[in-house]
């Protein structure tokens, strides 16, 4: 079968990398192009790239970027400079684990290069491009091993999915819109239900665009009608995204599906989670753990230009919560669905 979606979000382009600015998103379709390192971990914490996969592929460049501008015939020297490469694109976003993955990754590359460094700069390009290639394979194996997963009943699914985990925030095709995708080509969905993700819109904004693009039914709908609408029984299945899993299948993810999974385990809805399997944190036990990003107050206090509350008003803007595993009826990756106490399986194979 032939994948669809032609939105690449992070590419190598000659010299430099192409990043589709999705702040700007629905409204006008930028690319930004990104020759330095600080410029990608700027890109990165202001959100021009999201998405955990994304911004996996987009700080593996950003290390080939840092390590083009150290200025050292000896390695051991840019082995030492490339650390702190490493740590101002730690520094961008602290929930999704593939940021830290991607970076490790390149570390460890740049590391194990036996030669000079303008031959280990050439190889820290290459993995980069390697990272990018194979996130798309993984989406698309995601999206098969989830239509596999998907509730037999109806013939034509009612699905729904929280914040944007499509192509945007992959390298490509997208980790539960991936799944959307591939129950669309093969004829097994009705509709998307998009929650608009308060509060910055990514559901309305950028998911609502992906399947508009491809001819994807989709009706938005406000985080808060989720309830009702199973309620009324318009949901089959819940699909979403996530930004750092922990080793027993607690779940990081947008600020939102916490509450998203307890409506519909309270109708008993199928609840999915979409990952590759570089978003699972086997060094944490449990989702206690997992650093939840707080943002700027003004992404509550204000939309667009207009202010929505009273001077005085105090403000708290978590980023992300924390699914617990119990929720979860499976967690999807590129080697299958499986129950979340069976994600431990898994770990050999993310050690290679
Ligand atoms: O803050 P964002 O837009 O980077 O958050 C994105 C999400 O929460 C996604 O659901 C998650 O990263 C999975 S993307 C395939």
């Amino acid at each position: 079968m032939s994948l669809s979606s032609q939105v690449f979000p992070v590419f190598w382009y000659q010299d430099h990398v192409r990043l589709i600015d999705q702040n700007h998103l629905p409204n006008s379709y930028e690319i930004v192009e990104i020759s330095r390192c600080d410029d990608m971990a700027t890109a990165i914490k202001t959100m021009i790239v999201r998405g955990a996969p994304a911004i996996g592929v987009a700080a593996a460049y950003g290390m080939y970027l840092g390590a083009r501008e150290i200025a050292t015939d000896d390695r051991d020297s840019f082995l030492a400079q490339m650390e702190s490469v490493a740590q101002k694109l730690r520094e961008t976003r602290p929930t999704a684990v593939n940021l830290f993955w991607a970076i490790d990754r390149m570390l460890k590359t740049a590391r194990q290069t036996v030669g000079s460094v303008s031959s280990i700069k050439a190889v820290l390009l290459t993995t980069a491009q390697t990272i990018n290639a194979e996130d798309i394979a993984t989406c698309e194996a995601i999206g098969e091993h989830g239509l596999a997963a998907l509730p037999p009943q109806p013939a034509q699914l009612r699905l729904l999915t929280h914040c944007n985990a499509g192509a945007l925030a992959t390298a490509g095709y997208g980790t539960s819109l991936g799944v959307v995708r591939s129950a669309w080509q093969a004829n097994r969905l009705e509709r998307l239900y998009a929650d608009e993700t308060r509060p910055r819109l990514q559901g309305a904004r950028l998911t609502a665009w992906e399947c508009v693009q491809e001819g994807i039914p989709v009706t938005l709908i406000t985080d808060s009608m989720a309830a009702h609408c199973m309620k009324r029984g318009l949901v089959d299945a819940v699909v979403v995204g996530a930004d750092r899993i922990a080793a027993n299948g607690d779940t990081a993810n947008k600020i939102g599906t916490y509450s998203l999974a307890l409506v519909s385990k309270a109708h008993s809805i199928p609840f999915f989670v979409a990952a590759p399997l570089s978003t699972v944190d086997f060094k944490l036990e449990t989702g206690v753990a997992i650093p939840i990003e707080e943002r700027d107050p003004s992404e509550i206090y204000q939309i667009g230009q207009t202010l929505i509350c009273p001077a005085g008003t105090e403000f708290y803007n978590p980023a992300f919560d924390v699914t617990p595993a119990d929720l979860i009826t499976a967690i999807i990756t590129e080697h299958g669905a499986m129950q979340p106490a069976d994600l431990i399986q898994l770990k050999a194979k993310q050690l290679g």
